[in-house]
């Protein structure tokens, strides 16, 4: 192995859509068994960067270079070819196959007749799996299993194909804290075999923890790249931001809200399905409610039940005191709840649809009289919200699935926050966004509970629970366990400890 050439190099990268300048002139490399992070503000140009090394799209111009070869990367496979294999941020497995069938798909493991060879499949998924030193069933449905495992399913996958490189776009959104260490040690034991990593992430903790190089992109630009030894978060932070922020996310006091008044929201008894058992819980007008718990422990589920997407089997709700009946979204926002989804693709957003469409959509009564809706009224109103939630999107015409992820999720906000619920329910709200507009997003949802909402928050980012959460309930195994004011936690490692219940 040559140390001085690279597993991959980019140079001189440029990218336009429609005449859109996406890119311009990035050279990016990633050295053999480095972790290489790569970052930069939502809409900054890391998906593509990625997309067009993995051979979903190909540049105006610039070149890649393999192991110091120039390569065309024309296509997904010829990447695979290349050794260059990606984690998807959105994933792409078929849920109704096996880990191993999904493993193999496509792949030369195929009999003649294009049919997967399920008994050499599954031996050989067993076998990467062991070298992944992880456990995972080979046999088990994916569909079946929780996010972690499709992510262990995908890296496999990659593995599966000799992959060189792996590019993960946001691994750790939808991962709890053990299955992100999890993660962290796999990929401590993919560099040491030798194999490239390259990181998209918002979150400089985890960038600090695994990488050893980082690539800041603004605006389409390559900004610096540095050994981490060599940098401070700080310097990083204002490089993706263009400017210095203040502080981190810190809990700011907020009056108490009155527990002798009539509760906004009280939930007694509710059980849904086999995730949500027996949850009893009040909200008050002008409270934060955080629910802490490890992934798969009910939270959303929990959430989904109170905004009628799954039938409640027993139990009550009651909405200032009077009963409510939460049999269908409609009737849960005609009963003044508004649900932020935590998966923004399957449910928060019309894909298709305009990014103007998209914002107006949950606001369409409160515009124009009547079913019209005023086109000017309503153009207004949507860029009032873009400026606001700094979304970037030149043409608000445009399709919402165009944005960049971060942007699509600051989309989902800015539509529900606007509408005006009396109980909002946010679902991982800052997933994805990135570190300029984070703690804009949370001030947000302050104001609301100031002006006497109620609201309840799920988010695996303890930092993030800990800033906004009056109140913290710890959810497992579909029950709501203990439920905590904030000032009677000290930490995020206690908060910690609480959840995982040592
Ligand atoms: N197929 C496309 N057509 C038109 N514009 C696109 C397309 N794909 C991406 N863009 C635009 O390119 C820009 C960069 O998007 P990209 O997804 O690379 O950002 P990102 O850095 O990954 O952001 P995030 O942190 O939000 O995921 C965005 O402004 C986006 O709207
Ligand atoms: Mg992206």
């Amino acid at each position: 192995m040559n140390a001085t050439v690279n597993a991959v190099e980019m140079r001189g990268i440029s990218k336009s859509f429609n005449g859109v300048t996406v890119l311009t002139d990035v050279d990016f490399d990633v050295r053999s068994g480095e972790v290489h992070a790569l970052a930069g503000g939502n809409g900054a140009g890391k998906s593509t960067l990625m997309k067009i090394m993995q051979g979903v799209y190909q540049p105006n111009s610039g070149e890649i270079l393999v192991e110091g070869e120039v390569v065309k990367i024309t296509s997904i496979q010829a990447a695979k070819t290349a050794g260059i294999g990606m984690v998807f941020q959105e994933f792409s497995l078929v849920p109704s196959l096996t880990v191993a069938q999904n493993i193999f798909l496509n792949a030369e493991s195929l009999n003649r007749a294009g049919l997967i060879n399920d008994s050499e499949a599954r031996r050989r998924a067993r076998e990467i799996f062991a070298d992944m030193e992880v456990e995972v069933d080979p046999r088990a449905e994916v569909a079946r299993l929780g996010t972690a495992y499709w992510q262990l399913t995908e890296i496999a996958k990659a593995l599966a194909q000799n992959a060189r490189v792996l590019i993960m776009d946001e691994p750790t959104a939808s991962l709890a804290k053990h299955e992100t260490e999890a993660l962290f040690a796999l990929i401590g034991r993919l560099k040491a075999r030798g194999i490239s990593i390259i990181y998209i992430s918002h979150r400089m903790d985890e960038i600090y923890r695994i990488a050893d190089r980082i690539t800041v992109l603004r605006d389409g630009r390559k900004l610096f790249t540095e050994p981490l030894t060599e940098i401070t978060p700080e310097q990083i932070i204002e490089g993706i931001v263009g400017k210095k922020i203040e502080g981190q996310l810190s809990y700011r006091v907020r009056e108490a809200a009155e527990s002798d008044t009539e509760p906004l929201l009280e939930v007694r008894g509710l059980s849904a399905g086999t995730r949500v058992k027996e949850v009893s819980f009040t909200l008050h007008a002008g409270e934060i409610i955080g629910l802490a718990g490890l992934m798969g422990s009910g939270r959303t589920e929990l959430a989904r039940a109170l905004f009628g997407i799954d039938r409640i089997d027993s139990g009550e709700v009651l909405i200032r005191g009077k009963k409510a009946r939460l049999s269908s979204p409609q009737r849960a926002i005609n009963a003044g709840l508004a649900l932020i989804p935590e998966d923004r693709r399957d449910q928060g957003l019309v894909l298709d649809h305009s990014v103007r469409d998209n914002l107006l959509l949950p606001l369409l009564g409160q515009i124009g009289n009547g079913p019209f809706l005023s086109a000017e009224k309503g153009k207004l109103l949507a860029d009032s919200l873009i400026k606001q939630f700094a979304v970037k999107v030149d043409n608000p015409g445009r399709a919402v699935s165009l944005l960049s992820g971060g942007n699509q999720q600051k989309v989902v906000l800015a539509k529900w926050l606007g509408t005006n619920p009396d109980v909002l329910i946010l679902d991982e709200p800052t997933a994805g966004v990135d570190i300029g507009t984070k703690s804009e997003i949370l001030d947000r949802v302050r104001a609301l509970a100031d002006e006497g909402k109620g609201v309840i928050i799920i988010s695996s980012e303890y930092p993030e629970l800990l800033a906004i959460s009056d109140r913290v309930l710890v959810v497992r195994d579909g029950s709501v366990i203990r439920d905590i004011p904030r000032n009677e936690i000290v930490d995020e490692e206690a908060l910690q400890l609480v959840v995982q219940g040592v």
